[in-house]
């Protein structure tokens, strides 16, 4: 175990990760807004698997919020951070300020299309336009062989593989899969917010994404069918339901007949929370 190497200044931390790499190293980056679980260490270990240095990006990025949400209750805690990253032998770790990753007079954005709209793009505008925009300057900084992104926040990972792409940025995205609590909640930095009362409410999402499953491997494909228990399940549980839908797993459109690969997706709020969920039909095993 070894501390890593704390930068808070963009240059800085440019000037590191080019020193890794012109020492022959590989980089691959987390980026990641704190308050780190296992989820995270996981996306960690998978970007091991890619690269000599391992750098992790902190930063609870303003322009993804919207007025409403909890960007100043978003749980904040460096020390534990760093030293859960020290366990897992992270040479960079990455914590800019907003200042500092929004210079004053700043007005580019990243904006995505069709990808960026539907599921939570539809209830959280601007969300992925603020994601796209920091994750273009958190590649651009690092130069990172590869970048590693959760699959619970599956329209991310979407919308951040056609940035990318569209932007020539050159990185290859890894998804890693969702890690979830022994009684199948996925982790995520907001289940610091839920009661325990509404943690045990929060089990809907995984029970319902399990009923879809089961009835896909039965061969059942269509929609409302597979839907029907997931939002069942949701319903009874959340305090208000934002979507239970289930879309291409490519281009996240709605479909008429769940094909080979179809992703079922859920965001509600249970109590003040917002959770989602997700599983791709044909894919994952089941959650
Ligand atoms: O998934 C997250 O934690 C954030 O959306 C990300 C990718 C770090 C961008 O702020």
């Amino acid at each position: 175990m070894s501390r890593p190497e704390l930068h808070a200044s963009p240059t800085d931390f440019r000037l590191a990760c080019d020193r890794a790499r012109s020492s022959g190293a590989r980089v691959a980056l987390v980026p990641t807004m704190g308050a780190l679980h296992d989820g995270h260490l996981s996306l960690v270990r998978e970007a091991r698997r890619h690269a000599e240095v391992v750098a992790v990006s902190i930063f609870v990025n303003p322009t993804q919020f919207g007025p409403s949400e909890d960007f100043s209750r978003y749980p904040r805690d460096l020390a534990s951070d760093v030293a859960k990253l020290a366990g897992e032998s992270v040479d960079l770790v990455f914590c800019p300020d907003a200042p500092a990753m929004y210079p004053a007079g700043e007005q580019t954005r990243v904006r995505v299309g069709a990808l960026a709209e539907p599921l939570c793009g539809a209830f959280r505008p601007g969300h992925f336009e603020g994601v796209a925009t920091v994750v273009s300057k958190l590649l651009i900084l690092t130069g990172p062989a590869v970048a590693v992104f959760g699959k619970k926040d599956y329209q991310q990972l979407a919308v951040l593989r056609r940035v990318v792409v569209d932007l020539m940025l050159p990185v290859t995205i890894v998804g890693a899969g969702i890690v979830r609590e022994p009684d199948g909640l996925a982790m995520s930095s907001r289940n610091a917010y839920l009661s325990p009362e509404e943690r045990a409410r929060a089990l809907a999402l995984c029970r319902g994404l399990r009923a879809a499953h089961a009835l896909f491997s039965a061969g059942e494909r269509a929609p409302d069918a597979l839907l029907a228990p997931v939002l069942g399940e949701v319903r009874s549980a959340a305090d208000r339901v934002d979507y239970v839908s289930l879309v291409d797993a490519d281009s996240l459109a709605t479909v008429a007949r769940a094909g080979e690969r179809a992703l079922v997706a859920i965001a509600c709020h249970v109590g003040r929370t917002r959770l989602i969920d997700n599983v791709v039909l044909g894919e994952d095993p089941s959650p």
